[in-house]
């Protein structure tokens, strides 16, 4: 049994990671604060895995508890998905932002090299890429110009990184970006925690499906795409998960710094998607144009290559099968 150390364990993410890692006879330990999901998540990880999962109420920022937590355990390597992810609130609150997302990343650094853990694999964004870019996107697509805080704090945590990499041999570091992740484990016991009225499509559509809001708002109808709307690369979050492993398996935790995308490679409108839904869950959605949000760029689709060749991992569920089971 390996232990595998996963900050933001209990989140979004994180818990479809958790459950990957014990399915192949991974160890994993929660490093969570709660502050975006459920103690209850807990249980529910073990119901779905059979397996007791050790977990840690901790901020990442509190470095002595964190610490003494590393101590513990002999673990190698830490899987960083914690942080603060709504770009609306991180317009709201730039600096609670700066402080969440790159003050834990820099204090689990700390902790990490005093206890001699030199192996990170951090959870980025699609969202560092410039969007000036040529497409679909490479690793090597210029990375910058980001649009909200949220963005920033996550192209900020990747210069750290490169920059670590680059001045210290001890580390092997990977950055996964991903791109728009979607639906759930099967079971239906894991949801994306959006309490209120959620900002991103696919759970906004969920509540109209159910009737708990009245229509979809189409954020803008008059970009230069084939419909008018933006088109995004919505990759199934069991997917996302199973692209950690990927890296773990493939021993690409290599001395220094590698990126990857983690993507379908396929573009889908936001019309797309609705239809999509439509015909998978039989069921009318709704929805009227509104004007753009800002901050929203037209085309985001990635070139997933690079996984493929180095980590032998691809997205095995494409749109349509991604929205089986979503109302679940
Ligand atoms: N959209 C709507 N109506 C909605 C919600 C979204 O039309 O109610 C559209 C958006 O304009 C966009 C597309 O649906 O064109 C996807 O929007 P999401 O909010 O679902 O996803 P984003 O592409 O904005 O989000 C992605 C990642 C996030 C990341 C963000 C950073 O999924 O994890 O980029 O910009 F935080």
């Amino acid at each position: 049994m390996k232990n595998i150390f996963i900050s933001g364990g209990a989140g979004y993410i994180g818990t479809h990671c958790v459950i990957s890692l014990i399915k192949s006879g991974y160890s994993p330990i929660i490093l969570d604060n709660f502050s975006s999901s459920h103690k209850s998540v807990i249980k529910k990880l073990q119901i779905i895995s059979g397996k007791r999962v050790k977990f840690y109420n901790v901020d990442l920022r509190d470095k002595k508890k964190l610490r003494s937590i590393f101590k513990k355990h002999s673990c190698e390597i830490v899987i960083h998905c914690a942080g603060f992810k709504s770009v609306e609130k991180s317009i709201e609150k730039p600096i609670s932002y700066f402080d969440n997302n790159i003050g834990s990343t820099l204090s689990l650094l700390e902790c990490m090299k005093d206890q001699k853990i030199f192996k990170i694999i951090f959870s980025s964004s699609a969202t560092v890429y410039n969007d000036s870019q040529p497409l679909p996107l490479k690793e090597n697509s210029k990375i910058g110009k980001t649009q909200n805080p949220y963005g920033n704090t996550k192209y900020i945590i990747e210069r750290i990184l490169m920059d670590l990499a680059k001045n210290d041999s001890r580390w092997s570091i990977s950055i996964a970006r991903y791109f728009n992740p979607i639906s759930s484990h099967e079971s239906g016991l894991l949801k994306e925690n959006s309490n209120g009225v959620p900002n991103n499509l696919i759970p906004y559509i969920i509540k109209v499906a159910q009737k708990k809001l009245p229509y979809l708002k189409v954020f803008g109808k008059n970009y230069k795409t084939k419909d008018g709307t933006c088109i995004r690369d919505y990759i199934h979050v069991t997917d996302l998960a199973d692209g950690h492993l990927a890296l773990l398996k493939n021993n690409k935790l290599k001395k220094g710094l590698n990126i990857y995308n983690f993507g379908t490679g396929k573009g889908s409108s936001v019309l797309e998607v609705i239809k999509a839904f439509e015909k998978q869950n039989k069921i009318s959605i709704p929805y009227k144009y509104t004007k753009r949000r800002p901050g929203d760029v037209a085309v985001s689709y990635c070139d997933p290559k690079k996984a493929f060749k180095e980590l032998n991992w691809k997205a095995n569920f494409n749109l349509q099968n991604s929205l089986i089971d979503i109302l679940k």
